[in-house]
């Protein structure tokens, strides 16, 4: 029973599940993938508002989970510049209540962060001790988050990933995509570099880590527990993202290609201010676990793949 293990252990080899937020992009995989590995419990926002510490709390208390996938997120990057205490709510208040309850029940908490905890200033790829500095409120709530959790104490995996897309969803991949039924030329800003990442990879580099966890693979949770960065391979501006898209979606989807410009960001003012380099090395996460996600490209062929057969 978990409240008999000692706070290094390893959850059991066959733990009880609580994902939070499987209606997002990256929550629909875990839940497709972790289905299997023990009794399950996935909850979107209907059974549970995040902002809500209580019903947090409650939730978990409800569902004594030996692991906890934390997907949910305000991901609205743009909205949460005016909406800065519910950002907060949900990014940095939620995981540290997700990470008070595991600790109570020596749960392993798997919670997800953000390339824009960082500034952009760096011209390499940044790694895990890097120094953050947000440039918006969003990466601020998301870097509270990270904090929170770390400060819980408690076993943890925190990844931080970038440019999520996937076959469902809010995303740049389909948006793209619905932008050229409606358009004949489209602007792209091509001065922010990063590492498009999908829900697809993401969830199953996560099944792979935790499966290895709970084999035992990768010792106690002292060797384990702590904050990785998780992206595809390579990188692209988002211009370059979008050249690729349409270049595969007309063969793959049929999709027609409108005329692409490349624009600066500032020829493209949002509400929020965003990184110029976002990318991240994800030399500790192959370096600890031996997991290394696929080069972005072979990602994106096998989402267009996933939209062409089923979705
Ligand atoms: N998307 C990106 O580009 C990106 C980049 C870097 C890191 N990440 C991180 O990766 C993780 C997964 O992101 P994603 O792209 O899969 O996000 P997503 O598709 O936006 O999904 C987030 C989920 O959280 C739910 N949620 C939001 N507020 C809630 C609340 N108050 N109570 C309960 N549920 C709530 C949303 O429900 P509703 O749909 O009802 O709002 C949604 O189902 C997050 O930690 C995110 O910060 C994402």
């Amino acid at each position: 029973m978990s409240e008999m293990q000692s706070p290094a252990a390893n959850p059991p080899a066959t733990p009880r599940i609580l994902i939070v937020g499987n209606a997002g992009q990256l929550g629909r995989e875990l839940e497709r993938l972790f289905a299997g590995l023990g009794p399950l419990i996935a909850v979107d926002r209907e059974s549970v508002d995040l902002a809500d510490a209580d019903q947090t709390r409650a939730l978990v208390r409800r569902a004594e989970p030996d692991l906890i996938l934390n997907a949910a997120a305000y991901t609205a990057v743009d909205r949460a510049e005016s909406e800065p205490e519910l950002a907060h709510a949900i990014n940095a208040q939620a995981p540290r209540v997700l990470a008070e309850e595991a600790v109570e029940r020596n749960a392993l908490l798997v919670h997800y962060s953000t390339d824009y905890v960082f500034d952009g200033s760096k011209p390499e790829p940044w790694i895990e001790s890097d120094a953050p500095n947000p440039l918006n409120v969003y990466g601020a709530s998301k870097l509270a988050g990270e904090q929170a959790v770390a400060a819980a104490g408690g076993k943890h995996l925190i990844f931080r990933t970038s440019w999520v897309y996937g076959p469902h969803g809010s995303n740049f991949l389909l948006t793209m995509l619905r932008l050229a039924r409606e358009r004949d030329r489209l602007s792209i800003v091509d001065d922010q570099i990063g590492a498009p990442t999908t829900s697809i990879e993401l969830a199953g580099a996560t099944h792979a880590i935790v499966s290895g966890i709970l084999a035992g693979r990768f010792g106690a949770a002292q060797a384990w527990s702590g904050l990785y960065h998780m992206t595809s391979s390579g990188s692209v501006s988002w211009f370059g993202f979008a050249q690729a898209i349409f270049a595969r979606a007309s063969a793959v989807l049929g999709v027609k290609t409108p005329a692409l410009t490349a624009i600066a960001s500032k020829d493209y003012p949002t509400p929020a201010a965003r990184p110029r380099n976002s990318v991240l090395s994800n030399a500790k996460l192959r370096a600890r676990f031996g997991v290394q996600l696929a080069p972005w490209e072979i990602a994106l062929d096998e989402t267009l793949e996933r939209l062409r057969k089923y979705e």
